[in-house]
Formats: C-alpha cells, structure tokens, sequence
C-alpha cells in the first residue's frame, strides 16, 4: 500500500464547524432563510480534515454533498445548530461559517396559511435567534480557539472588530459582499483577518484556497496548545 506522506499537524484535535443557512419555518410550506451555498465552510471542512482533524460539520440546508472525511450532522433551525455545537463540546477550536438567520417567526403555524384574495398579506411577527458563536465565545467550555465569519456591505474592518469582542472570538474572517453576485455562492473570495493584533487583507482566491490557507493558520494557532 503507498504511504500516504502528507503532514498531519491537526491530527488528535477535534474540530467544530458551522456552515450553511438555516431555515426557520413560518407554516409547514415556507421558511426565512439567509443566502448562502454552503461552499466555503464545507470547503474549509475538508481542508481542516485533510490536515488530520477530526471534524464535526454542524450544516444548515445546502444542496452539495457532505464533505469527505467529515462527521456532519444536518439541521435546519438556529435552535437546532445551537444545540448540536453544544452537544460536541469540548472541542479544541470552533469555526462559525453559517450563515444563521437572525430572526425567526415567534410561532410556527401548525397549518398551512390560505391566502385570501382581497384580504391581504399576513403580518409575521419576528423573535430574535440565539447568537451560536457568541454563546461558544463565552461558554464554560469555550474551545481554545474561536472564529467567526462575517459578511459585510459596508464598514467591513469597523464591523469585523466590533463583532471580534462582542462575540468572544479570536479572529473574524471579513468578507465584502457589497458587489453582489459574486461571493455568495460563488467559487472566489477575497477576504480580511480581523483579529486583536490587526487586520490581514488576502488577495482574492479561490474558496477551496482560502479553506487551505485558513486550515494552515488555525493548525498554527493550535500548534502550541497540549492535545
Ligand atoms: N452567528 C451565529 N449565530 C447567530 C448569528 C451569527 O453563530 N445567530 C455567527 C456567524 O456564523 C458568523 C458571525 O456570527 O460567524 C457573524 O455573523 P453576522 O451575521 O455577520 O453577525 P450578526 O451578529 O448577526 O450581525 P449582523 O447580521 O447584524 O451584521
Ligand atoms: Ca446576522
């Protein structure tokens, strides 16, 4: 059998990673959703699996396959997410990719709702999600490191910092999405390292490069914690 030679300097660490949308139900047909493909934080998945970490990808709803070498456990809900992270603590690093929605409706409708011809839209009545990474950020058993993903249309750095501390996280990987139909769903990323020690701007790449570049830089950050 070939060997195969190719370091493992995540080997013995376990790994938790968020990605995709959530889905939050109005009746038993319809749902509010955020806009994301799932790509990049399956991407990284892979490429933190590939460095020998065990992985346990928490997904949203996303129409690609599980990644290779991963555990994934598929959800649909915030609640759902939130609850299935906590139920894989303690981990040695946690990576929030997901695009969670920030609301969902206060109840769901048990039945379908009719619409009326000259009766009008129904109005929704909205209740806040729990955020999942600030809980992790903050939680008697916060992994050593923690990372959080945020999109932004504006005031990227400004946004990305103040996330940084209200969440707890130890980096904030900054995405631009103010030209639209580019990353969301897209194959290219250009993203920004927000941390307490300052901000890196990488060129644009790939997503699959940037999960690679982004798996080297989180096995470097575990390199000094005992397994
Ligand atoms: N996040 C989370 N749970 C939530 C909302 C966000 O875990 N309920 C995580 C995302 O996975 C991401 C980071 O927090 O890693 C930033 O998400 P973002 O939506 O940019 O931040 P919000 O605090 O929701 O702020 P806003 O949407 O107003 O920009
Ligand atoms: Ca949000």
């Amino acid at each position: 059998a070939l060997l195969d030679a190719s370091p493992k300097p995540l080997s013995g660490r376990k790994i938790v990673i968020t990605s995709g949308p959530t889905h939050e139900p109005i009746d038993p047909v319809r749902y509010i959703a955020n806009r994301s493909s799932g790509k990049q934080g399956y991407a990284l998945a892979a490429a933190l699996a590939r460095l020998g970490a065990d992985v346990r990808l928490v997904s949203g709803p996303v129409s690609i396959p599980d990644p290779a070498g991963v555990k994934t456990t598929h959800v649909d809900t915030a609640r759902e997410m939130k609850d299935a992270v906590e139920a894989l603590l303690p981990a040695d690093a946690a990576i929030f990719v997901a695009a969670v929605a920030d609301w969902r409706t206060e109840s769901e409708e048990g039945e379908k709702i009719k619409k009326v011809a000259g009766e009008g839209a129904p109005t929704l009545r909205m209740t806040e999600n729990p955020d999942i990474l600030a809980g992790i950020g903050h939680h008697v058993l916060r992994p050593y490191l923690v990372v959080g993903f945020a999109a932004e249309t504006r005031d990227v750095v400004q946004n990305a910092q103040a996330k940084l501390a209200r969440k707890g996280a130890d980096f904030i990987v900054a995405n631009d999405v103010s030209h639209a139909g580019g990353v969301m769903g897209g194959d290219r990323n250009t993203v920004r390292i927000v941390s307490k020690s300052g901000i890196e701007q990488w060129p644009e790449m790939g997503k699959d490069e940037v999960a690679a570049k982004l798996a080297a830089l989180i096995a470097e950050r575990l390199k000094t914690v005992e397994v």
